[in-house]
């Protein structure tokens, strides 16, 4: 999909479709605009159609409906546009940049499903809730967001595939150089992000028996080379020299050998401090020998999310060329049971030289990311690392499958993740990481054990973690929940969603 920003006015541009979002408060006749409205030369061209289906009873202004009108014969002056598609965004006071993604998630659908190839957006109908630039970035990510969908075994007959979309402002057509450069960056920083997002949702849905981590690693080595990215990919016995032994311990059941894949962006204000990201890559999740029942197996496919995050978002880092120095740390193995996995009662000396008493093989993400925690920070010291895991069923119990737990030691950086989490929409919440939690989970005859029953599951894990990351500024984002959904919601679809990648990417850029 093209984005771009319209060089000439709104009411002269050429489009399938034209979507403006307004909000309840614009769809009540008896509260009419004061004054000229800023869609009035819009209006204009299009016959009058804009003011008439706004005062019509089938428009409502609540949040996501639409109404999609042919313009035929009100085309007047330049503008040519096939539908006119209002959409709704609720009560005036609530609209965030949020509530505006979502509506342009709706418009798109309901446009994508009237066959239109091209979309023109207005953005500014609406009371102020951001800048126009913020603006035209939601609009651009919501648009390509919610136009994914997983193709790669079963092609969609006759698809109407959206191509382009273009941002205009409504009113006040300053079409001055400056704000018309901004905006342009605006929309082309956000395809690059929703495009990388949409990757990792590719990595995601593909089947497991297609992507197991020599596989999955050769992606990243691909889409590496084409970046711009260093990488290096550790083989079974480069990750067994290095001592990282909980990482082999998990992918031991598997018939394939386990990887690590270290990703490296130089940014220009290199300071030899790296922020560093590690992603959880089971690339299939039976469970090993603790095995898990079978409902839903199918959705441990995956559980190479914070994986997929991890490369997605370094991808865009790239593509963006940050000036920060970025590096991305995966471990990529597969939990089955076999004659040679690993199992409960094994204790096993990790990275750090902690020793590990498994108690639970399904338990198996903390144990490979305590290897690569351990290894990110011995050999990069980053200045802030941050993981993301498909961790605990007990985080979707906890906040549900749209919402992430965060667990940080370094309140400055939860507050910056939390600050980039209001701004994209990819929602976390923080959850503590009580000393009593480490309680639960030390073990008497090792180090640590690596469940810590039935209680407070996703801060155990969490606890568990920070074992391994000494004194390093760290992270942890538990996304059981968000990575997948069975049933798609505004412009997240189904599948896998990407969540994280906009989340990081924004924290990477604001604190560049
Ligand atoms: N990958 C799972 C967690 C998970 C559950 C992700 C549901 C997505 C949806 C993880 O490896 C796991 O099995 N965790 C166990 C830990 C337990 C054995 C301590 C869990 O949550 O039950
Ligand atoms: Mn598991
Ligand atoms: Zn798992």
């Amino acid at each position: 999909m093209q984005a771009r920003v319209a060089e000439a006015p709104i009411e002269e541009l050429e489009a399938d479709a034209l979507v403006l979002a307004f909000s309840e408060e614009a769809s009540r006749p008896e509260s009419p605009q004061t004054g000229p409205t800023p869609w009035e030369a819009l209006d204009e061209a299009c016959g009058g159609l804009i003011t008439r289906t706004l005062a019509s009873r089938a428009f409502t202004g609540k949040a996501n409906r639409c109404v999609a009108v042919p313009t035929d014969g009100h085309d007047t002056g330049k503008a040519r546009f096939t539908d006119l598609v209002l959409v709704g965004l609720g009560p005036a006071g609530d609209i965030d940049l949020e509530t505006w993604r979502r509506s342009i998630a709706s418009a798109t659908r309901t446009s994508r499903a009237r066959g239109a190839h091209s979309l023109v957006i207005g953005a500014g109908t609406a009371s102020a809730v951001a800048n126009l630039e913020e603006l035209a970035a939601a609009a651009t990510e919501a648009a390509r967001l919610t136009t994914y969908r997983y193709t790669a075994y079963k092609p969609i007959k006759d698809a109407t595939e959206l191509e382009a979309i273009t941002v205009a402002t409504v009113g006040d057509a300053s079409s001055d150089p400056a704000s018309l450069a901004s905006l342009t960056e605006a929309v082309d920083q956000a395809r690059i992000i929703a495009d990388a997002t949409c990757w990792a949702r590719e990595l995601i849905n593909t089947p497991p028996n297609d992507k197991r981590p020599p596989q999955l690693a050769n992606a990243a080595a691909k889409m590496a080379a084409e970046c711009g990215l260093e990488c290096e990919i550790l083989d079974e016995p480069a990750i067994e020299a290095l001592g990282m032994n909980a990482l082999l311990a998990v992918g031991r059941g598997s018939s394939v050998e386990p990887r690590l894949v270290v990703l490296q962006h130089r940014g220009r204000n290199a300071d030899g401090q790296p922020t560093a990201l590690v992603g959880k890559g089971i690339t299939f999740d039976t469970g090993g020998i603790s095995l898990k029942p079978p409902a839903k197996m199918d959705e441990m496919k995956a559980d190479m999310s914070g994986a997929a995050a991890v490369l997605a978002t370094m991808r865009a880092v790239a593509q963006l060329d940050l000036p920060t120095t970025v590096v991305g740390v995966v471990p990529m193995a597969e939990n089955m049971p076999s004659a040679d996995a690993y199992r409960p009662g094994d204790i096993i000396r990790a990275l750090n030289g902690k020793t590990i008493e498994v108690l639970n093989t399904d338990a198996e993400g903390r144990l490979v990311l305590a290897d690569a925690l351990a290894y990110t920070v011995e050999r990069f010291q980053p200045r802030a690392m941050v993981d993301l895991a498909t961790l605990t069923g007990a985080c979707v119990v906890a906040l549900g499958e749209t919402v992430a737990g965060l667990m940080s030691d370094h309140d400055h950086l939860a507050t910056d993740l939390l600050a980039a989490s209001h701004r994209t929409g990819d929602t976390i919440w923080r959850l503590p990481l009580f000393d009593v939690y480490q309680d639960l989970i030390d073990s008497k005859v090792a180090d640590i054990k690596n469940t810590g029953g039935r209680y407070a599951g996703a801060l155990t894990a969490g606890k568990f973690l920070q074992n391994f990351v000494g004194d390093t500024p760290w992270a942890h984002l538990d996304i059981a929940g968000p990575a997948y959904l069975d049933k798609g919601s505004g412009y997240r679809t189904r599948g896998g969603t990407g969540f994280g990648v906009r989340l990081l990417v924004d924290w990477l850029k604001s604190s560049s």
